[in-house]
C-alpha cells in the first residue's frame, strides 16, 4: 500500500508496534531463563507481561481506527531479537551473557522508544486522543529502560569484567 498522509503513515506504524510488542512478549521468556543474575531474570520476566498488554493497548486504538492489526509484520524487531537470541545461546560465561542481554534488551527498549516518540507526536498533531495512551506506554518504555541502566550499572556489568 503506497502511504499519502500523515494519517497512513501513523496507521501503518501503529501496526508495526503491535507487531514488535507480540514478537518482544514472545521472546522474553526465553531471554529471562538465560539470566544469571536473579534481578536481571526478575525484571526481564516482569517484561513479558508489560508488553502483552502494550500489545492489547496498541490493537485497541487499531481497531478503534477499524483497521486490520495484523496488516504489518515488523522485521526491524525480527533481526534485533534474533541477534539476541544468538548471544543468549552462543555465550556460556554468566556474567557475560548478562551484560550481553542487557545490552540486547536496552536495544529493544531504545527502538521501542523511538517507535513510540514518533507515534505520540504524530497522534498530537492529527489531535488524536491516541496520544495519551501512547505516551503512556512511552513513559513505561523509559523506564524500563532506566532500570536496565540502573541493573548494568550496579551489578551485572562489574561481575562481567
Ligand atoms: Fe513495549
Amino acid at each position: 500500500m503506497k502511504i499519502t498522509s500523515l494519517k497512513e503513515l501513523y496507521i501503518a506504524e501503529l501496526q508495526e508496534a503491535r507487531s514488535f510488542e507480540g514478537q518482544i512478549a514472545n521472546a522474553l521468556g526465553e531471554l529471562a531463563d538465560r539470566a544469571s543474575d536473579g534481578a536481571l531474570r526478575e525484571m526481564l520476566a516482569g517484561e513479558r507481561p508489560e508488553s502483552l498488554r502494550h500489545g492489547e493497548r496498541v490493537t485497541a486504538l487499531l481497531e478503534r481506527h477499524g483497521v486490520d492489526p495484523r496488516a504489518h509484520e515488523d522485521q526491524t524487531m525480527r533481526a534485533i531479537l534474533a541477534e539476541a537470541g544468538k548471544w543468549a545461546a552462543e555465550i556460556d560465561e554468566p556474567a557475560v551473557r548478562d551484560a550481553a542481554l542487557i545490552a540486547s534488551v536496552q536495544r529493544i527498549q531504545h527502538y521501542e522508544i523511538a517507535a513510540y516518540g514518533a507515534l505520540v507526536a504524530w497522534a498530537r498533531e492529527q489531535g488524536l486522543e491516541d496520544a495519551e495512551t501512547l505516551a503512556g506506554i512511552l513513559e513505561e518504555e523509559k523506564a524500563a529502560d532506566d532500570k536496565l541502566s540502573t541493573l548494568a550499572g550496579e551489578r551485572v556489568n562489574a561481575g562481567a569484567s
